[in-house]
């Protein structure tokens, strides 16, 4: 479901002389070079980077990054990154030096399968020397830590407990719309734990038993970091297109465009999911991505993420 594909004619060699011509000499082919590489899929991109230093002794990525400049760079710096170690990299950016980057956290941590979580767990500890776990916590504190900490886990259950599908229901009202205060607790232990499957049921009864949908109660009982994570859960449990289609609306509605968010989206989904974003896109705004991308952003950065889109849906 990506818009962004391997290439059936592939040759590393020729897309390596390719980029180094349109780097060659004073000036840079910037229109080359982004519809190369949006014509390759990720694994064929580390090919031609292996290529590129066969046959010129010089890294790829190191040149592009001295030819190109700001947000056009930093998109195609991204395209030319492994998925696993660009994750990897957001997570330790988000973490390293003075401050947090909680977004980061929230979006990659609550939309990532199991699998990819214990793979990032894994390329953390090999790259840094350090445990991914413990980083996060250290920077991070209270219910936040703890669903963050859980989701690290990468352990939730697996199909739906029938029997326990009330119980949840329950538990989560009386944490939160039947209480004075709010049992957090509740929140992040069943929110944490249970199979995106179990979790659709049990926000079918809380409708019914509350009144209310899963995602306006958790906007009234908690706040902060903790709500945004906790949103970020339940609609990834939803429908996580849903969740990155909202994601990339938010990141250009109203004045000023969040660039890294959109990069973000944009690079990381687009041989993943990115036809069923556009969809769920289309469901909910009143207008298609392809076109709140192209009246939001310019240039070469506009023509990369066009092209990643994929296309406009009417
Ligand atoms: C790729 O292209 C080069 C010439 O640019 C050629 O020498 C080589 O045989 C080609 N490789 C394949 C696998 O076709
Ligand atoms: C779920 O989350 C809590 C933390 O809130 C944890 O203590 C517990 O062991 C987890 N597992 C299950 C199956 O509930």
């Amino acid at each position: 479901m990506g818009t962004v594909k391997a290439s059936l004619n592939f040759n590393a060699t020729t897309d390596a002389e390719a980029l180094y011509k349109a780097m060659k000499g004073l000036g840079t082919d910037e229109a080359a070079i982004l519809q190369l590489l949006v014509a390759r899929s990720n694994v064929q991109r580390q090919q031609i980077k292996a290529a590129y230093k066969t046959l010129f002794g010089k890294d790829l990525v190191d040149d592009l990054k001295s030819e190109l400049t700001g947000k056009f760079e930093t998109l195609i710096v991204s395209l030319m990154t492994p998925p696993l170690a660009y994750d990897v990299a957001l997570l330790r950016n988000a973490i390293k030096g003075a401050g947090t980057n909680e977004k980061v956290l929230v979006e990659v941590l609550a939309s990532r399968t199991p699998q990819q979580v214990k793979d990032i767990v894994t390329a953390y500890r090999q790259e840094y020397d350090a445990v991914l776990e413990e980083d996060i916590a250290g920077d991070t504190s209270g219910h936040f830590k703890r669903l963050l900490v859980i989701l690290l886990q990468a352990n939730r259950q697996k199909g739906i407990q029938q029997e326990n599908i009330e119980v949840d229901a329950q538990a989560l009202f009386k944490a939160g719309e039947q209480k004075f205060g709010t049992d957090e607790q509740s929140f992040v232990t069943i929110l944490g734990n249970r199979s995106a499957e179990h979790l659709r049921k049990v926000f079918d009864a809380y409708m019914k038993l509350a009144g209310f949908e899963m995602e306006e109660s958790i906007k009234r009982e908690t706040s902060g970091s903790l709500k945004d994570l906790l949103l970020a859960v339940v609609k990834c449990a939803r429908s996580v297109p849903a969740y990155f289609a909202e994601t990339v609306y938010y990141a250009m509605k109203g004045a000023g465009t969040d660039d890294d968010t959109l990069i973000r989206v944009m690079v990381s989904r687009s041989e993943v999911d990115m036809l069923d974003i556009r969809t769920e896109f289309r469901r909910m705004f009143a207008c298609s991505m392809f076109s709140m991308i192209k009246g939001d952003t310019g240039g070469d950065y506009r023509k990369t993420l066009l092209l990643l889109c994929g296309g406009d849906d009417a």
